[in-house]
């Protein structure tokens, strides 16, 4: 299993420092969520951010937009140093164009879905993305609880994805005692925010979450 901090959750005073220290503690990919104020009820951070904190870190940039519409700025979120850059299905008229346009600039394409949303809008999409996302809390906050209902979900998106080469991340209310259920699933990637930053120890909190999942 693969673990992804979420940096919604990391002193913003010190960030690229807190970059470095989930790097160092064990994360597979740093996740950076990316919000609008429109598509969710919150802002966070844009590309100049993201920019400023890749010297921090060698491990993948994990770039989640939360953003309507995100075509305009993947250029910017490419040239700012993204590695995965996913975008919301519901948030993108032109999704399709979207991936192709993200793969365009080298990058892999991550699509992901709201709890709400049908995982039947990926079918037409599965051999243009690299990364499926499943929301399992409604985008917007850290520190939300885990919705149970997904992972039916989580299990049928597996099924959906077969032999192909696209990874199955999971975002959302994860913590040691639901990890095992999400990696039953099927998930390959787990995003995990205040169950890393919340205790201040960085890399037991990975190393328990890691434990837990097997
Ligand atoms: C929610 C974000 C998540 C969030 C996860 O909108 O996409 O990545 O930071 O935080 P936790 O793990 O605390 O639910
Ligand atoms: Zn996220």
């Amino acid at each position: 299993m693969k673990i992804a901090p979420s940096i919604l959750s990391a002193d913003f005073a010190r960030l690229g420092e807190e970059v470095a220290a989930v790097d160092a503690a064990g994360a597979d990919y740093i996740h950076i969520d990316v919000m609008d104020g429109h598509f969710v009820p919150n802002l966070s951070f844009g590309a100049a951010i993201i920019k400023a904190i890749r010297p921090a870190s060698g491990k993948p940039f994990d770039v989640h937009l939360m953003i309507d519409p995100a075509a305009p700025y993947l250029q910017d979120f490419a040239d700012a140093g993204a590695d995965i850059i996913t975008v919301h299905a519901e948030a993108d008229k032109h999704i399709h164009r979207s991936l192709q346009l993200i793969r365009g600039l080298g990058k892999k394409a991550g699509v992901s879905i709201n709890p709400g949303t049908d995982e039947s809008v990926l079918a037409p999409l599965l051999d243009d993305v690299d990364l499926i996302l499943v929301m399992t809390v409604n985008p917007g906050f850290g520190g939300q609880s885990f919705i149970d209902s997904q992972l039916e979900k989580i299990a049928r998106v597996r099924a959906m994805i077969g032999e192909r080469a696209i990874e199955l991340e999971v975002d959302g209310g994860i913590k040691p005692d639901n990890i095992k259920a999400v990696a039953d699933a099927g998930a390959g990637v787990v995003v995990a925010g205040s169950a890393v930053f919340g205790g201040g120890e960085y890399q037991k909190a990975i190393a328990q979450l890691r434990a837990a999942a097997e």
